[in-house]
Formats: C-alpha cells, sequence, structure tokens
C-alpha cells in the first residue's frame, strides 16, 4: 500500500512511509518547512518552519495505534466536540480522529508551498481536509452534507492545536480579551469578557464564544509568538491540563502540561452549525511564527 501511495503521491519533499505504532504518515521536508501527517484522523502532528523549533506540541507518551486519538499535534474533532450529548458511550470528540482517511491528492504550489488533500465519509457528512506546510501552516476542513440527507444536520468541529511552549506558566494569550466563555472547569458557567489577556495559573478548559479574532501565543521564555487566524470559525478553545488531570490521562506524561497550551479553532456550543442538504461549511485555521 505505502508503494502504491508513493507511486501516486509523492512528490519532491513528500513521501509516505510507516510512522509510530505502524501507522501510515505523509512526512513534508521542503526548505521551507518540515512537517508530518498521519491518515488516521488526518492528522497533523509535526509542523515547523526551517530554521524554528516544532510549533507543534506531541506528547511522548501518545497512542500511536489503530483506532486511537493521537495526543498532540492537531487532532480533528467531528462531528462534535467533548463527550458526545445523547450517548455517553460515544467517543469523545466524534469520529474523525480515530479513523484513516484517503489521500485525494497532493501538489507543490508555485511558491514552494506542499499541500495534501485527505478526505473521508461520516454518515451524511463528506469531508475534505486541505493543509498547506509553508513557512505557515493552513488547515483547511470543508463539510459539505450529501444531497441525498432528508433534513437538516448539525455538528461541532475542532482543529484541536496543540502549541510547544517554553513554560505554560509564562505565556500569554492576546486576542480573547473582548469574548465571553464558558468556563469547563468551573461548572460549565458562562463568563462574562475578561479584558485581558489569558495567563495560565491551573487548569483550564474554555470555551470562547463568538469570536473570529487571531490569537497569539506569547512565548516570553523562548521570545517567540505563534499568531493563529482563522476563518469559518465562531469560537475558540484554550485548554491546559495543568497538574492532576495530566496524572489521569493515560497518554499524557505527568510533567507534560507545563510545555503544551492548546488554541483550537472551532465551532462548538453555542457556535455549532447547521447546513441543508448539498450545504458545505469551511474552518480554517492558519497558524504562523510571529518574529
Ligand atoms: C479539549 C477539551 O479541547 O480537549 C477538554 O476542551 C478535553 O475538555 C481535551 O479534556 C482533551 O480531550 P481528549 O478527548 O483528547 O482527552
Amino acid at each position: 500500500m505505502l508503494r502504491e501511495m508513493n507511486q501516486n503521491f509523492a512528490r519532491p519533499g513528500l513521501s509516505f512511509e510507516t510512522g509510530n505504532g505502524g501507522l501510515t504518515r505523509a512526512v513534508i521536508s521542503t526548505p521551507l518547512a518540515n512537517g508530518e501527517i498521519y491518515l488516521q484522523g488526518a492528522h497533523v502532528a509535526a509542523w515547523n518552519p526551517v530554521g524554528e523549533e516544532p510549533v507543534l506540541w506531541l506528547s511522548k507518551q501518545s497512542h500511536f495505534s489503530p483506532g486511537k486519538p493521537i495526543r498532540g499535534g492537531v487532532p480533528i474533532c467531528f462531528p462534535w466536540f467533548g463527550p458526545n450529548a445523547e450517548d455517553a458511550t460515544q467517543p469523545a470528540h466524534g469520529f474523525a480522529r480515530l479513523i484513516e482517511w484517503q489521500v485525494i491528492a497532493t501538489r507543490t504550489k508555485a511558491d514552494g508551498i506542499t499541500e495534501i488533500e485527505l478526505g473521508t465519509t461520516i454518515g451524511t457528512f463528506k469531508l475534505t481536509y486541505g493543509v498547506e506546510f509553508g513557512s505557515v501552516l493552513k488547515m483547511t476542513l470543508r463539510t459539505e452534507v450529501s444531497t441525498q440527507s432528508t433534513e437538516d444536520q448539525v455538528f461541532e468541529d475542532a482543529l484541536h492545536t496543540y502549541l510547544a511552549v517554553s513554560d505554560v506558566r509564562s505565556v500569554l494569550i492576546k486576542g480573547l480579551e473582548a469574548a465571553s466563555y464558558i468556563d469547563k472547569v468551573d461548572q460549565a458557567l458562562l463568563r462574562p469578557p475578561s479584558g485581558s489577556p489569558i495567563h495560565f495559573s491551573g487548569e483550564t478548559d474554555r470555551i470562547y464564544l463568538e469570536t473570529i479574532s487571531d490569537c497569539v501565543l506569547v512565548d516570553s521564555g523562548i521570545q517567540r509568538s505563534i499568531r493563529i487566524s482563522k476563518s469559518g470559525s465562531m469560537s475558540t478553545v484554550i485548554w491546559n491540563p495543568w497538574i492532576e488531570k495530566s496524572k489521569r490521562m493515560p497518554d499524557f506524561g505527568d510533567d507534560e502540561w507545563a510545555q503544551m497550551a492548546c488554541v483550537e479553532t472551532t465551532n462548538v456550543a453555542g457556535n455549532r452549525i447547521k447546513l441543508l442538504p448539498g450545504e458545505s461549511h469551511s474552518t480554517t485555521a492558519t497558524i504562523s511564527v510571529v518574529t
């Protein structure tokens, strides 16, 4: 299968190989950037512009095993976010991150950016995911409802981006000062806008609503800022499990919480999306290092 994939889709700077746990991944290594994307979950597991440290965080304790989510990088959450509201036995964050996606195409653009497009179908939803690996990482999830569907379809989506940081206690996230948020570590209460950048001092799990703003994560420890821009996304989730929750997660090292922060490009909770049969929606996250 690998041979066939390389015959059909490899190009200078992009090839397919057997990655961790025997899972298939595309590896990108170009004059602009390095990266990895696993077919399971269409999961971007690594990206850095050439000359930069890794921008995405990946747990050393992650599962790499069929049907289990990878911990770190950019899981795709779809068609729901968090626990399933109607059936607690369903997998957290939906099926998209658990299943094998198909490669549709690969391209090298005139500016040297390497693009890979993957696709899958979940029920009535046809998903396509385009990822551009360049000095910027651009990820677009397109969801289309089948014309055969007999009713409107509602879904949540998230490009659940784990960012690598020097120490989460010394980073700031700017851009959400004016947004109200659901505080998932405090009874899911709706909180008013805080008016100030986010500083982490404990477990943090918040859904910021009605926000289309860019976020900038300022990491003074390594003199680096990361910008997260988006389109087609009305909510942003900020997450760090801190100490106790990290210990409860088998695929997350006990001390790894200090080196990551999630800034997730989402449409969740009150910002979930409703489409008519035949309609589509695209959610895009663009990650760049600001110097
Ligand atoms: C975050 C959620 O996006 O993902 C958290 O807001 C959740 O509540 C976290 O704990 C990790 O989820 P999972 O299913 O990958 O362990």
